[in-house]
This record gives C-alpha cells, structure tokens and sequence, in this order.
C-alpha cells in the first residue's frame, strides 16, 4: 500500500478498507491526461517562480519518462497505488528525488481529478464526435445513391404514404448531426480549466491559472474553487448526449430488425454482421442490431447513475464522486464500440429496393393522392376522404389496390374521376410531386444532399 498522506495516521489502513477506497483498478485509464496535467502545473509553478527552471526540468523529464515507460509497458500501473496521482507521485520520487516531491505544491487531489476527468472526457467527446460523423458519411452515401428507392413510409408501424429510402435515411442523418451538435455545446461549456482551485478554497501561492489553462488548451479556468472540484455537470451533460446517441442507433436498429425479417425482406444483413443458431441451420440472426439496441440500457444506467450520486453530495468534494469514473468509462467504450459497428453494418447492408417498392405499392399509401386528386377537381378535402375511404373499402373486398381500378369503377363512385387518376396515383408521381422543404421528392432531396455534403466538408 502505497498512500500519499500517512503522516497523520497510527495505524495501517485495514486491507478491506483500502480496495474499497481504491480507484487505481479504473482511474489508471487516464494516466496519460494525469500527466499532462501535472506537466502543466510544473510549467505554471517555474513561470511563477515557485519552482526552480531546474527543478521544472528534472520533473518535466521523470514524468515523460513515466508517460513512455507506461506506455511502452515496461512500467505496469499496479494495484500497491491507491489511485493514478499515487502512482504518478511515487515513481516520479523513486526516479527523481526530492524535487519530485515538489510536483504537488499549490495542489489537492480534488482539483487534480477534477481535470483528469475533464480532460479524459473532453478527449473522448472528441473521438465519439468523429465517429458520429463516420456514421453521417456513410448514411449521406447511402441515400444519394438511393434517391429513387420507393418504399412505404409508416405510422404506427402501418403503411402510410409512399416515400424513398433517401428520405427515410435521412431522418436519421438529421438526428446523428444533432447529437454532434449536442457533443460541441457541451465542449464549449465544459471547456474550463479546474486546476489550481486546490481542495476547494484556491491556494495562498501566487499561481497563474490563466497560464495553467492555456497550457492546456482550455478557453480559461473555472471562477469558483468550489464548484470546480465538485462539478460533474458536464459528465451528466455528456452521459445525456451518450444516452441520446444511443435512443438514435436503438430505433434505427428496431427498424432493421423488422426490415431483416422473413415478413418483410427490406434488407439484408451481411453475413459478416450476422450470426447463426445452435439448433436451428436456417438461421441469421440480427445479433449486431440486437445488441446495440440492448446495449443503450446500459448508456442510461449510467446517466441515472450519476445523476443519483451527484443528488446528495454536499459542496464541495465528497468520496461519492469517484463513482463518476466507472460508469462513464464504461459508456464511452459502449458507444464507440456500438458506432463503430453500426456504421459497418449499415455500410455493407443490401437494400432489398424491389421489395421496398412492391411494398408502397401495397396498403393504400397513395390514398391521400386519390384524395387530394380529387380535391385538385373542386371537391372539398373533407368529402374527398370520404370517397377515396369508400373506394378502399370496395378494394379490400375485391382483394385489388387503387391503381387496378378501372375508371367505370372509380366513377361510379364519383363522377369526377376521370382518366389522368391513373398517373395521379401511381407510386413515382406520389413521391416525386412532393417537393415542399423536407419532403421525399427528389428535387426536395437533392437540396438537402447539398446541405449535408456542405455540413460535412465544414464540420
Ligand atoms: N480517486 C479520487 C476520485 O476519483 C481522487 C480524489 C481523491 N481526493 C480525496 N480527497 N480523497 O475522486
């Protein structure tokens, strides 16, 4: 055991105590955020004449030794540590001496893991943030190269109206772009540098706080030591923004779910994103898309988590807090791994375009075009949802669609049909003739295929 404050104490910690106090197990994920900060400070304490240059170079150089001989594996971060800062402290004495033990000064723990935590998630913000976009460019490519690909779109999981693959897909592309836009807001509020606000009450010791966050590309430091140790805002922020990514890819993966079963052959799973049964040889199964949306479950546990610890926790630092890390550590790697393997999977997914087609083509979807054909005749919207209503009804009997009609059939129900009903109705010209913002025709579409590339190439 390996502890950084024993002077006050008489007896050793009991063993049981001390793993269940211990964060090494988990905090050791960010040694490399743990010193950099401390690089930082080191810089920040010789501008200020606290430490000597000497002593800041002599420190400077331990700790990237560490930094290499962790990452190379020839020094293991163990468990005789009680936490990252421990081990940090400890192997920086052992190599360097005393001045080793000046890297502390003007410091606490608390605003210590305070930016260790802001800086490991800031960091992977950023990584999750890219991989968002790896997802928005394949699904941008996927409906450009789907414009024309009709297909029934729903309500209440019945068909509704005629849409395209590219329209449908790109509800999606509008949710993914929010949820960057969501990551972005948070960097920019979380961006602040809490070091140097001591164990809550800022120090005696002149540092510079303004130099400290520079260093270490914050937009400036935190205004109240209190609220800097203690503030785990941005972890329920980014949590939130996680829990959101993954309520996205859960219903898109429903959706392909559904779209890969026998009953509706939309698509095809690659055989790579796919897996088999023990009993069962015909078998493939979802599994990816299964597990993903299984998986956000567990992104909102985390969330809840967090939120719950924070609930009580009087100002400023409390122990509860150390909670943040797991949780969120755990979060981080579910979402990358899921959009990571989401995007693959969509990225080598078969669309089943004539079954999406025959698909519109069946269930009324063009009905409201029946309807608003006849509207285009003088007949008020009101009575022309009636007539196209009694028209389904007679079809239902017949086992026919709208467009097997014939026009003897259509006028005998009204009068105002004419011949032209047949191209009012067919499945091309009910897509393509809506172009209002935000609709699925193409002309509507190919203006937004413009916005996004642009998005894409500024963002
Ligand atoms: N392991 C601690 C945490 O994760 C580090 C801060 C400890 N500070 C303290 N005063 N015990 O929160």
């Amino acid at each position: 055991m390996a502890q950084l404050w024993g002077g006050r104490f008489t007896k050793e910690t009991d063993q049981l105590v001390y793993q269940f106090n211990a964060s090494i197990g988990f905090d050791q994920k960010f040694y490399r955020q743990d010193i950099k900060g401390s690089m930082a400070h080191v810089r920040m304490l010789a501008k200020q004449g606290i430490l000597t240059e000497e002593e800041r170079d002599q420190i400077l150089s331990g700790l990237e030794g560490i930094l290499s001989d962790v990452e190379s594996g020839v020094l293991a971060i163990t468990s005789e540590y009680e936490d990252i800062h421990s081990f940090v402290e400890a192997n920086l004495i052992d190599r360097i001496g005393d001045a080793g033990k000046k890297l502390h000064t003007g410091r606490s723990r608390n605003d210590q893991v305070a930016l260790d935590m802001r800086l490991y998630v800031r960091d992977e913000l950023m990584e999750i943030d890219e991989l968002v976009k790896e997802l928005l460019i394949t699904l941008e490519r996927i409906m450009e190269e789907n414009l024309h690909t009709y297909m029934p779109g729903f309500t209440h999981l019945q068909k509704a109206q005629p849409i395209t693959l590219a329209h449908h897909l790109g509800a999606y592309f509008e949710m993914f772009k929010r949820d960057r836009q969501r990551l972005h807001d948070i960097y920019e509020r979380m961006n602040y540098c809490p070091l140097g606000s001591g164990a809550l009450a800022g120090t005696t010791y002149p540092l510079d706080r303004e130099y400290t966050a520079e260093l270490l590309e914050f937009a400036g430091p935190t205004q109240n030591s209190m609220d800097s140790v203690s503030d785990r805002d941005y972890v329920i922020e980014f949590l939130s923004a996680l829990s959101t990514i993954m309520m996205h890819m859960s219903r898109f993966s429903e959706e392909i779910i559904i779209w890969n079963t026998n009953e509706y052959q939309f698509v095809e799973i690659d055989d790579a994103y796919s897996t088999g049964s023990s009993i069962m040889p015909q078998k493939k199964n979802p599994d990816i898309a299964e597990l993903v949306r299984g998986k956000t479950g567990r992104v909102y546990g985390a969330l809840v988590a967090i939120l719950t610890t924070m609930k009580g926790i009087p100002l400023a630092y409390n122990k509860d807090m150390q909670e943040d890390k797991e949780l969120t550590f755990d979060a981080i790697d579910t979402v990358k791994g899921c959009l990571a393997l989401f995007e693959g999977m969509i990225s080598t997914m078969r669309f089943r375009k004539e079954r999406m087609e025959n698909s519109a083509k069946n269930g009324f979807t063009n009905a409201t075009d029946a309807a608003d054909y006849l509207v285009g005749k003088g007949v008020p919207f009101r009575d022309a949802h009636g007539i196209v209503g009694r028209l389904v009804l007679y079809c239902l009997d017949k086992g026919i669609s709208l467009d097997d009609l014939s026009l003897e059939e259509y006028q005998k129900i009204s009068p105002v049909f004419e011949g032209d009903i047949y191209d009012a109705i067919s499945m091309k010209n009910c897509v393509e003739r809506r172009n209002t913002i935000g609709a699925p025709g193409a002309a509507a579409m190919q203006a937004v295929f413009e916005k996004n590339r642009k998005y894409l190439e500024e963002n």
